[in-house]
């Protein structure tokens, strides 16, 4: 994060919105307040709402609960302040373009930004091709005077064929290589440091394969529910909105070989290579190994809960889920044979997010263990909350004989007491600012996960036989999904938010 920022402007499509107001500027604010933002920096609101630059900076600054409790100094947060300014325009209508362009140039003028632009769309995603198409009407495309780049939030596509029609219309306008495309999991430091864990460790990386490793477990759940975006939800579910893009990007991190260099290229080039190594599910896969399920209204703690489709917004008939579990194949050298399990849903006990490497057993047991369930050693890396990598391993229980129990040999980022833990966005809004795109996810990876995900959703269309599981909100899902776990006594593991705990323990 030390290489110098240069000069520029940062212009927020949908500025109005709730992203804005709850990840963007808070991320900008954070830049600012450690020191990474260039000498002359403007961040431009736009959206159709009429605000002035004051009635923005008060929205977005002052009156931001999500950036109150980081504002401790007033006249920081003044001088920030003073950096945020507003243009509204419709932005379907292109001859509304014109004024933002007047608008940048002035600030330009005013503050010397080199005319380094970065566009980032926070709008609804059917706007991103009308956006771009302008901005390359008008010129906001070129990069001969400054650079020109744009960011872009998922969902990137529906389907496949979207997926493409995205990219075809995008790169109409803007050139790859201008262009990131933001799964804010990258940004996660516990997720990179899947990629440094595996490559700095010489105890790991010899291991790391399907002579050590029995499975690869990945789960990211959440307490919540659909909350307001019921609407959204219900044409999305679980799969595109979890596993097409954050899981999936997981799945590479964890299972990647090792780039030539670590650059954008090389990285992204590994990533490309290890989706395109992913088996593609046999319509009997997808009936066997992928699982998915909805919510239904239970009561949690004594509070009656809502079922998915009481939720605004839903469908009281949808088949959108909000669970899904699969278990597939990496078809490589490395992963031959080697199952992989995937599970994400809304209204799960807890909310976690964990890569668990279960290792294989040893040849031949020599010792009694405590472990009933499960191998006896394994990795979790912890993505959220707790953040921190645990090491189950045997050790002998003091005393006569030589009885093994499991223990955790643990590492906490909290226990770091001078870390500082940057936010996802905040971490990605510095790269873009900088155009490193290697935690963005780049076009040909976005389509090849696709490929991966778009004959199950074509199956869950087409075939009515493949059936929809109901769960109990607060409960770990369709028990059906247990059945996926190949091999005796093996089970998800029941994570705790707190990672050293493990499912008898938890406090739901
Ligand atoms: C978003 C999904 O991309 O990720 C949400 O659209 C989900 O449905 C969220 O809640 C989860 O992100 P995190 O960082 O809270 O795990």
């Amino acid at each position: 994060m030390s290489q110098k920022v240069k000069n520029q402007q940062l212009v927020i499509f949908g500025a109005s919105g709730d992203l804005t107001e709850r990840k963007l500027v808070p991320a900008v604010y954070d830049l600012y307040i450690r020191g990474f933002l260039p000498e002359n920096y403007a961040l431009i609101g736009v959206s159709r709402t009429k605000f002035s630059d004051e009635q923005f900076r008060n929205k977005v600054v002052f009156n931001n609960k999500h950036l109150k409790g980081k504002a401790s100094d007033q006249d920081k947060m003044e001088a920030f302040a003073k950096m945020l300014y507003y243009q509204p325009i419709d932005t379907a209508e292109s001859s509304d373009y014109a004024r933002l362009v007047d608008r940048l140039n002035e600030l330009d003028d005013e503050l010397d930004t080199g005319n380094n632009i970065t566009f980032y769309l926070s709008t609804p995603p059917s706007l991103y091709d009308t956006i771009a198409k302008n901005l390359a009407d008008n010129g906001l495309n070129k990069r001969h005077d400054g650079w020109k780049r744009l960011i872009i939030e998922k969902p990137f596509g529906y389907d496949l064929d979207s997926a493409k029609e995205l990219n075809n219309e995008l790169l109409k306008c803007f050139e790859e290589d201008q262009i990131f495309r933001i799964d804010h999991y990258l940004g996660k430091e516990t997720v990179q440091n899947l990629f440094v864990m595996r490559f700095a460790n010489s105890i790991f990386e010899p291991l790391w394969n399907r002579n050590f490793i029995h499975r690869v477990e990945i789960t990211s759940a959440e307490s919540v529910g659909v909350e307001k975006r019921g609407g959204y939800y219900d044409s999305s579910g679980a799969l595109r909105d979890m596993v097409q893009n954050h899981l999936l990007q997981l799945v590479a991190m964890v299972a990647m070989e090792p780039p030539a260099q670590v650059d954008s290229h090389s990285i992204r080039d590994e990533k490309l290579k290890l989706f395109k190594s992913i088996r593609h599910l046999s319509k009997d896969d997808i009936k066997n190994n992928v699982i998915r399920g909805q919510y239904v209204a239970s009561t949690i703690k004594g509070e009656d809960v809502k079922g998915y489709r009481e939720e605004e917004g839903v469908d009281p008939e949808s088949r959108t889920e909000t669970y899904v579990a699969l278990k597939f194949f990496i078809d490589n050298w490395r992963w031959a044979g080697v199952p992989f399990y995937v599970r994400t849903g809304k209204k799960l006990p807890t909310r976690v997010s964990e890569v668990v490497i279960h290792f294989k057993p040893n040849h031949l047991p020599l010792f009694k263990t405590d472990t009933v369930q499960n191998s006896q050693n394994m990795l979790i890396m912890r993505i959220q909350p707790d953040e921190g990598v645990l090491l189950k391993v045997g050790l002998k229980v003091p005393g006569a004989g030589f009885e093994v129990k499991t223990v955790n040999v643990d590492f906490l980022y909290s226990d770091l007491a001078d870390s500082y833990l940057p936010d996802a966005y905040e971490r990605l809004l510095l790269d873009g600012m900088q155009g490193d795109a290697t935690l963005y996810a780049r076009g040909d990876s976005v389509e090849a996960a696709w490929e991966f995900i778009d004959p199950i959703l074509s199956a869950w269309e087409n075939d009515p036989d493949i059936p929809i599981y109901g769960y109990p909100a607060g409960t770990w899902g369709p028990e059906n999904a247990d059945e996926l776990i190949d091999g005796e006594n093996m089970a998800w593991r029941s994570p705790c938010a707190n990672l050293t705990n493990d499912g008898i323990y938890c406090e739901l």
